[in-house]
């Protein structure tokens, strides 16, 4: 089966991201099309989303996964990147390398397990690639068990752990995957893309 993702532009794209959001009820503090235009607006970024058929109503095509990410500078001016890249010091080299943020993304529940991260993780990983990128980084919590173990699988490996020592579910954990040929290579998902704006 070859997966259909869909590369936007960033105005669409938020809109897009904004609507998809919607439907992580489990999530509360979701994103805003402000937010993301703000975020990724002045530098380069990625943003994809997989869709498929309704199973009630196989005509219907909905999007069912997204993946947002972006650059990732040694020297931020925004306050949480800033943050973010203090952080990762010591654990991830930014002279003369290209980092790529994955930021947000997420699958819909009715259709988990059928690849739809895979696939787009793999589509950000050929992007980045192609664009000079040579890391890609991820943060996440203990308590996201799902995003760890698919991390885990996507090859992810932990660079730091961040303890909450009044709840170890809330500790931080940073996770990347150095690029290169070789990971394309072994790419497993067969994708068909289409870029919007
Ligand atoms: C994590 C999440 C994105 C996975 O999406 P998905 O579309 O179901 O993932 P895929 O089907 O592409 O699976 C990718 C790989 O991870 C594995 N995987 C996915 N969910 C898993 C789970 N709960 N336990 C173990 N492995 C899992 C799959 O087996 C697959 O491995 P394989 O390709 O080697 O067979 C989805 O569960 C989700 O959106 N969860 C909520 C988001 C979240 O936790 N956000 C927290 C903020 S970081």
């Amino acid at each position: 089966m070859a997966y259909h993702i869909r590369q936007y532009g960033l105005q669409q794209g938020a809109l897009e991201i904004q609507y998809i959001e919607e439907f992580f009820g489990e999530f509360p503090r979701r994103k805003t099309s402000v937010e993301v235009v703000s975020r990724l607006g002045s530098r380069d970024h990625q943003i994809v989303m997989a869709e498929a058929a309704l199973t009630s109503d196989p005509e219907t095509v909905v999007p069912v996964a997204f993946k947002v990410s972006h650059e990732l500078r040694p020297f931020e001016t925004d306050k949480k990147l800033a943050d973010l890249v203090s952080r990762l010091s010591g654990c991830v080299q930014f002279k003369n390398r290209r980092i790529l943020y994955s930021w947000i993304g997420g699958t819909r529940r009715d259709w988990r397990g059928r690849g739809f991260f895979r696939a787009l993780t793999e589509q950000q990983e050929a992007w980045a690639l192609d664009h000079g990128f040579d890391e890609v980084v991820v943060k996440t919590k203990n308590r996201f068990y799902d995003m760890r173990a698919t991390l885990d699988q996507l090859e992810f490996n932990v660079i730091k752990l961040e303890p909450n020592l009044d709840n170890s579910s809330a500790s931080k954990v940073y996770l990347s995957k150095r690029l290169g040929r070789e990971v394309v290579e072994r790419h497993r998902s067969t994708r068909e893309l289409i870029k919007i704006g």
